[in-house]
């Protein structure tokens, strides 16, 4: 078995000379990031409002599609405003995954919602169209408001995640909550540039969010991005982030609770070089994946990629192990010898807070928890080379 690891090791060694230690995703910075940052030092617009931050929502509503977005402090506010303009409610349930990032679940908490959670699909990591179809089979539509009859709550939202940059069946998913009236938020921190039958993720539901975290494709150390179609909905996205304050030459009038949630200007300057630099790094990011899905083929290790009639930013690359005994003994080595790996989060009914709430079989998400492992994915250093 060490053998195959230490095969596995050089491999991804080949793809990122000269480093010791390979981290699993670190970021890029050229000239181009630092000079946008000290532009915005210049002008002494640093905070939420400055010619950054306008450009940044302009370039992201050009590169998905969207006819509105709203740059804010991170993806995990993103969510949270997402979920309040959908118009999730203290009490309500709200369908999503059990394999995610805590953030999805947290969001959804911070209103007083609850998350109910549905399996994932083995193809993409992401939500099951089939598992979704068998949850709405247990909804009633009473008075108008689609009931979920073993809980007995209203269900006000499903959020589906674009795991690791793979996208979901989310024209089926929308379809099927439509049947419902049940808005859909699409969770697309991990997504950006991963389009879906040529359309971007984020696009297909009634808003979509994005991650700018350290960590992420593209970054901005931290920012987040709304996107939606409803001009309604992005207006009140604008108000509720910048503290509700009614639009004034001095006077400080609020009209409801608002939220401090605007991405400063500092960090707009250098969301705009990265979102500049995104294509290159997908072409990168992309060759990546290529070579590895080659070498893991040659070891039938199996290598999770982009599914039928999806174009994947290939975020994060993953594998499957036999498992969970080889990949224990994978995470080991593989971090004993300078090559960061990491497993997929654990599922979020292992965490006490969520312990209790509805969940479905979750076959695949179990399957995936105990063999899944994401390997080294960073652009490399020097992209131009194959
Ligand atoms: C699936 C998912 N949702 C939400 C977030 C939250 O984004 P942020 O870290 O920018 O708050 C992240 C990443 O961090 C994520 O991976």
């Amino acid at each position: 078995m060490e053998t195959t690891f230490a095969q596995i090791s050089d491999f991804i060694r080949s793809r990122y000379p000269g480093q010791d230690f390979i981290p699993l995703h670190e970021p890029r910075f050229s000239d181009k990031d630092k000079a946008y940052v000290m532009d915005a030092i210049d002008s002494t617009f640093v905070s939420s409002v400055g010619a950054y931050v306008d450009k940044f929502e302009a370039m992201c509503r050009d590169y998905t599609g969207a006819t509105y977005a709203i740059a804010v402090v991170n993806g995990t506010a993103a969510l949270h405003m997402a979920l309040m303009l959908a118009g999730v409610q203290r009490g309500d349930l709200v369908i999503t995954q059990a394999l995610s990032f805590i953030a999805t679940c947290n969001a959804i908490s911070y209103i007083g919602a609850e998350p109910a959670f549905i399996d994932v699909d083995l193809k993409h990591a992401g939500m099951s169209a089939t598992a979704l179809e068998a949850f709405l089979n247990d909804v009633e539509i009473r008075n108008g408001v689609p009931v979920h009859l073993p809980t007995g709550k209203k269900v006000a939202a499903c959020v589906p995640m674009h795991t690791f940059g793979h996208p979901v069946e989310i024209d089926t998913i929308v379809s099927l909550c439509d049947r419902y009236g049940i808005p859909v938020v699409e969770d697309a921190a991990e997504s950006i540039g991963s389009t879906y039958k040529g359309k971007h993720t984020g696009t297909y539901g009634l808003l979509g969010t994005f991650s700018f975290n350290g960590n992420k494709t593209v970054t901005c150390g931290g920012g987040g991005i709304i996107i939606t179609n409803d001009a309604q909905l992005a207006k009140q996205a604008k108000h509720l982030t910048t503290q509700a304050k009614v639009p004034h030459r001095w006077e400080f009038v609020h009209d409801q609770i608002g939220y401090n949630y605007r991405c400063p200007n500092l960090n707009a300057a250098l969301a705009c070089a990265q979102m500049e630099q995104l294509d290159a790094f997908i072409a990168d990011k992309r060759a990546t994946a290529q070579a590895y899905e080659a070498f893991f083929g040659s070891l039938h290790i199996s290598f999770l990629s982009e599914p039928a009639h999806s174009f994947s930013n290939y975020w994060l690359n993953a594998i499957l192990l036999k498992d969970k005994e080889e990949r224990d003994a994978f995470l080991t080595w593989t971090n004993d010898n300078g090559v960061m790996t990491r497993p997929v989060w654990a599922l979020m009914t292992h965490l006490d807070m969520f312990r209790n709430c509805y969940h479905d079989s979750l076959e695949n998400s179990r399957y995936i928890e105990d063999r899944l492992v994401n390997i080294p994915s960073s652009v490399r250093l020097n992209p131009s080379e194959s």
